[in-house]
């Protein structure tokens, strides 16, 4: 079974007939709401929305330990993790789609893994292609045989939140080789892997990041939610078509 977990301007899924909702306590605490099941073309799929129902989670108090294994706990074989983000490369326009193929993390100070304690052997897990190559590819296929133009890769730069950055801060992570900007990939896509759950993600391009765009105007949120109205449709084309595949 895949799970979505949904990001800003998808807190829900429409077309999931849903037949149950589930409250999962973990070790780990709670996660950010229920899950949700439901079938999209005849395939189980369970959904959670990572800011909660209501969106009141920041990107910083997001609780990913609780959230990734309260999915696995339901029988989730495969996450696809649904984000918007900021531009930083030029070619990326708002309402663009971005299927990343790399991260760079810059958050600080989360819970970023489940092997922690005294008790606890040491645990390295391999990151080096931080996304599921098969899940990646079943993406790229899946949008373009819904006729979505997606990019089929991108630098992903997770950053703390919850503020926006800076225009230096964004010209730094271009330098990095950053192509996109967003507050919640990590440690979801570590903690994906620790749990041996392939994680591939899908990014929606809110706005162009700080101090890209007309910089009079600053970035606004109300634009943003009216930008991701529009391509959360394609995404969920997109996810429909993958998992029916
Ligand atoms: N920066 C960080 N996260 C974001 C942005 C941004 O510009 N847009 C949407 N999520």
């Amino acid at each position: 079974m895949l799970a979505i977990i949904g990001g800003s301007g998808l807190t829900q899924f429409a077309h999931l007939g849903v037949s149950r909702r589930e409250v999962v306590r973990t070790p780990y605490g709670e996660p950010s709401g229920a899950i949700t099941f439901g079938e999209l073309r005849g395939q189980s799929v369970a959904f959670l929305a990572r800011h909660g129902y209501g969106h009141t989670i920041p990107p910083h108090e997001i609780n990913y330990r609780a959230n990734l294994w309260a999915l696995r706990e339901c029988g989730a074989r495969g996450i696809i993790a649904v984000a918007s983000v900021g531009s930083i490369r030029p070619d990326l326009k708002p309402g663009d789609i971005v299927i990343p193929h790399q991260i760079i993390d810059y958050t600080w100070g989360r819970k970023s893994t489940f092997h922690e304690g005294t008790d606890c052997t040491v645990t390295h897990i391999d990151f080096t292609e931080p996304y599921d190559r098969d899940l990646r590819a079943r993406l790229i296929a899946a949008a373009a045989a819904v006729g979505v133009d997606a990019s089929d890769s991108g630098v992903y730069a997770a950053t703390q939140g919850p503020r926006l950055e800076s225009a230096a801060e964004i010209n730094r992570y271009e330098r990095d080789g950053a192509d996109l900007v967003g507050m919640t990939g990590m440690p979801e896509a570590a903690l994906a892997r620790e749990l041996d759950l392939p994680y591939a993600a899908i990014n929606v391009v809110a706005n162009l990041a700080a101090g890209r765009g007309d910089s009079s105007e600053g970035i606004s949120f109300e634009a943003i939610q009216a930008v991701l109205e529009v391509s959360m449709g394609q995404v969920r084309a997109i996810i429909e078509h993958m998992v029916a595949g």
